[in-house]
């Protein structure tokens, strides 16, 4: 296996992801380590992160004496490459000056860690990269021993290599998708240099949590609040796997679910895993809460307070429980941790099952915090949920609650469920020839929203006076901005005529034809 020693950079958490992609197990570990647990950790080999921090400023920054005295394969990423230059021998300039972006990399001296490893078809660019450069201070002089093995006009130090004793550093990032070459880069160290054999699963990757979690909770009691959304139910299938009954599922069923879903969740996980679940249905008291209430944000807080206290309620009976378990994956911990600007005004007050409050006083286990959206998918795919729960479209924690306009009323949650779940089988039938893929595949996220609007139509010889749905669905990679997805008109014509006859109090349906921004994704 793989260590890589984290020096507090924002990407090291893509490092990790490179080499699983290779097929290689690793670990990240505090650059500060003691040299007992490294070698214990009996690495293959070693990446050293980058860092926000500069060498020339901060001499504790250092990796332990270990890494160099273990005699593996080191591989050093920005500030690891000038941590091992500074180690090693070598100087590392301070400059106040960063360079930010992208870089055209020439590579030197035939390493075995580029050989063949290229961007361009050109001679006179042959065996050049494209790569990805953020850093402030570079080295330059080599260390004892080095050779040069990349350059850029700016960075006359790109790349150093002693391929004798396989230590090897570049000043770009190999773990971003905007270096090119980078996985390709990784691959080679971790497999042709290192030797790791590249038969690491995602099987294995349970094997490892599971004896992890075993570790940490001990005999100890979890509870979980389960959403049904893919994160939480992840998390608590592997949770599960690892102990068993010690972990208590609590599904707070707040009456603004999908068509099925509570039970669903319940067949899931009670029926099929044999999990403890406990079923709360507070639908009653959520929409006594919500009665006569209209303005979107107070309807977000009324849920959101509503749902902590259910589940606070629940979570008091569990004498025993010491540890709160949530489906935290890896963009979450990003967001939370204060890297990314935060936006003036609040456009939407979000919350999920992650947004318990630490009054609880339990313990936090958060076994999916190192994974990526998909890995996520992958790893409940290997630990047997089905593939339609963990490819699901994401859904918001307030439910329907933000998509029944204005004042929440059973009554609209009913009609609106069932025209959903017809929206939804339609795209889960309908195959765009030119892809393979059904309708639901190729949008992100797809729903119907309800409209306390009423308009006439006629059925049969009669005049209706009815309620109104818009069917939304959206293509984006990130759900900070959306396109409107083009579905087929056939799609979008069967389904409003299944839904205005099968769904009597609904007359009339409509597309929503609005990107975002200026439109939100969701209605509220
Ligand atoms: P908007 O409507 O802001 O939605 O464009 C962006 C994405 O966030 C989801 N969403 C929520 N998810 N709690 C959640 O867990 C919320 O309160 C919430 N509000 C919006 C929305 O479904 C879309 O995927």
């Amino acid at each position: 296996k793989v260590l890589i020693l984290d020096f507090g950079s924002q990407v090291t958490q893509l490092i990790a992801r490179r080499v699983r992609e290779a097929a290689v197990f690793c670990e990240i570990h505090p650059n500060d380590v003691s040299d007992d647990f490294i070698k214990s950790f009996a690495p293959k080999a070693i990446i050293l992160s980058g860092s926000h921090a500069s060498t020339y400023e901060d001499h504790e920054l250092r990796a332990p004496q270990a890494v160099w005295d273990l005699g593996v394969p080191v591989l050093g990423i920005c500030y690891g490459m000038q941590t091992m230059a500074v180690q090693l021998g070598g100087t590392v300039e301070w400059s106040d000056h960063r360079e930010f972006g992208y870089a055209e990399v020439r590579a030197h001296g035939h390493t075995k860690l580029l050989d063949g490893i290229q961007d361009f078809e050109t001679p006179e660019k042959h065996g050049m990269l494209k790569a990805w450069m953020s850093h402030g201070d570079k080295v330059t002089a080599l260390p004892p021993g080095f050779k040069l093995m990349a350059s850029t006009p700016s960075c006359p130090i790109a790349g150093m290599a002693d391929e004798a004793r396989k230590l090897y550093a570049f000043q770009f990032h190999p773990e971003v998708t905007h270096t090119l070459q980078g996985a390709a880069i990784l691959t080679r160290f971790v497999r042709d240099i290192a030797g790791c054999r590249g038969d690491w699963q995602m099987g294995s990757y349970i094997d490892e949590a599971v004896a992890r979690i075993r570790e940490q909770v001990g005999d100890e009691e979890v509870i979980l609040g389960l959403s049904g959304g893919v994160d939480s139910s992840v998390a608590a299938a592997l949770i599960h796997r690892a102990i068993g009954d010690q972990l208590t599922c609590v599904f707070v069923d707040h009456g603004l679910l999908r068509l099925n879903e509570g039970q669903m969740v319940m067949d899931m996980f009670a029926g099929r895993l044999h999990a403890k679940v406990v079923h709360v249905d507070a639908s009653e008291q959520f929409l006594g809460k919500l009665a006569g209430v209209t303005d979107p944000e107070r309807k977000r807080k009324i849920i959101g307070a509503e749902f902590v206290e259910v589940f606070q309620a629940e979570a008091s009976k569990l004498k025993n429980a010491k540890w709160l378990a949530q489906g935290t994956i890896y963009p979450d911990v990003v967001e939370s941790g204060g890297t990314k600007t935060k936006k003036a005004t609040t456009i939407k007050s979000h919350h999920n099952v992650g947004g318990l409050p630490e009054t609880l006083g339990l313990k936090l286990l958060e076994p999916l915090r190192e994974l990526f959206k998909d890995e996520v998918r992958a790893l409940g795919v290997a630990l047997g949920l089905p593939a339609d729960m963990v490819y699901r479209h994401p859904f918001p924690g307030p439910g329907l609650g933000v998509r029944i306009l204005g004042e929440v009323r059973k009554d609209f949650a009913d009609l609106l469920r069932r025209a959903d779940a017809i929206f939804i089988e339609e795209l889960r039938n309908t195959i765009d020839p030119a892809t393979g893929k059904s309708w639901y595949a190729l949008t992100s996220q797809a729903f119907a929203v309800f409209l306390p609007v009423k308009s006439v139509g006629v059925m049969g010889d009669g005049r209706t006076y009815d309620y109104v749905v818009a069917l939304r669905a959206v293509q984006t990679s990130d759900f900070m901005t959306a396109d409107w997805a083009e579905l087929p008109y056939a799609l979008l014509k069967r389904t409003s005529g299944r839904i205005i006859n099968e769904v009597r109090g609904i007359n009339r349906v409509t597309y929503d034809v609005s990107s975002k921004p200026p439109a939100t994704i969701e209605w509220e």
